[in-house]
């Protein structure tokens, strides 16, 4: 194996998040409030996405650049038609050692075992509160939280991976995060996740923060810290004295840019070295018309070793708030 791909400030590429559409089943008002994505809202026409055909291609090319991890994402990626045979492709990669994708759940009665069967070999399934009235604002639509315990259930009993990611904002779902922990800590890990300012409507404001610190705090118990398995995680993982394990994903109060090893691609081609980038780099142009792989590897190693994005690190509130505008969650999926 080649010597790692390392950008501007030391960090090699081991991650790839692909978006496969930017179209969502429910409207989080932290990721893709209905009052801006609502029935006129212009999602992309179908033309547009990729083809599994030009997303298998790029991946290999990521995977022989170092990635290790492969992860899908939206919108919702379930709701891409065939998914399971874009699965089956990049489960066929060489190289690539992790295949998990990051959903609602929504849809994984109908289809984790396709999917397993494919080679999927995990799936994070996010899930903010049991409490079906704060389940329901949350989400956008009045979905309740058993319809996404029926798809972690699918996903166990198809034997994929489960983890929980639950965004927490404080004054909306902050409320017994205790009593949450304790009924669904063991269908998967869970991750309590610090709301973001990601895109550009979710209206954050650092008063809904609620500090990972906190949180743990909130958790009771005594607590230890357990030591990253890689060290581009993104989660700091503890452990009570009866084994169970919580993640805290620390955006805000404790970013984690000095291992960022990943990058996006979203469903229409463009890749992104930054969660909180303002632009990509396009790459389906150059796959339309005719680039080879020797190409495309020339691109995505010089747009690598250019990067020097540490968004989370420079964050203050006024840069956060200020009118910058960022990619949006729903093209890159988190
Ligand atoms: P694992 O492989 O299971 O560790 O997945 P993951 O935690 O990397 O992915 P997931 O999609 O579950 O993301 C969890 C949360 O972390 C989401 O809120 C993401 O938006 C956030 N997140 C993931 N990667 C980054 C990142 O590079 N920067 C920031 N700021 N947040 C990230
Ligand atoms: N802040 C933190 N996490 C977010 N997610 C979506 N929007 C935000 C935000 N504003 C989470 C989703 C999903 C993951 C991909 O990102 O809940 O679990
Ligand atoms: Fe959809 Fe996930 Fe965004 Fe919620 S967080 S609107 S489920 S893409
Ligand atoms: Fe990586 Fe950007 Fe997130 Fe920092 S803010 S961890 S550089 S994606």
């Amino acid at each position: 194996l080649s010597a790692p791909l390392l950008d501007a400030l030391g960090r090699p590429l081991r991650d790839l998040r692909i978006s496969v559409t930017d179209r969502c089943n429910l409207r989080c008002t932290y990721c893709m409030p209905a009052e801006v994505f609502g029935p006129d809202y212009a999602f992309l026409p179908r033309e547009e996405l990729l083809s599994f055909e030009e997303i298998e291609r790029l991946a290999r090319v990521f995977v022989g650049l170092g990635v290790r991890k492969l992860r899908l994402t939206g919108g919702e990626p379930t709701l891409r038609r065939d998914l399971p045979e874009l699965v089956a492709r990049l489960a066929r990669i060489e190289g690539a050692r992790d295949l998990a994708m990051t959903t609602n759940g929504l849809l994984l009665p109908r289809l984790a075992a396709d999917l397993r069967a494919a080679g999927l070999k995990r799936v994070t399934v996010s899930l903010d509160s049991l409490d079906p009235a704060v389940f329901g604002a949350l989400n956008g639509l009045g979905v309740a939280p058993q319809r996404v315990l029926a798809g972690i259930e699918a996903a166990l009993h198809a034997g994929l991976g489960v983890k929980i990611n639950t965004v927490i904002k404080r004054g909306v779902n902050d409320g017994g995060l205790h009593e949450f922990w304790r009924a669904v800590r063991d269908l998967g890990t869970v991750r309590f996740i610090e709301f973001m300012d990601v895109g550009n409507h979710n209206g954050w404001n650092l008063g809904s923060v609620l500090p990972s610190r906190e949180v743990l705090a909130r958790l009771g118990g005594e607590f230890a810290p357990v030591a990253a398995e890689d060290r581009s995680e993104v989660a700091a993982r503890y452990r009570d004295p009866d084994g169970h394990e919580v993640g805290l994903i620390s955006s805000v109060t404790a970013p984690f840019c000095g291992d960022c090893s990943r990058a996006r691609l979203s469903a229409v081609g463009t890749l992104y070295t930054c969660l909180f980038a303002a632009s990509g780099t396009d790459l389906r142009a150059p796959l339309r018309s005719g680039a080879s792989d020797e190409d495309l590897r020339t691109l995505l190693s010089s747009v690598w070793t250019a990067r020097r994005d540490r968004y989370s690190e420079e964050r203050g509130e006024h840069t956060a708030r200020e009118a910058r505008p960022k990619v949006e969650m729903s093209h890159i999926g988190g």
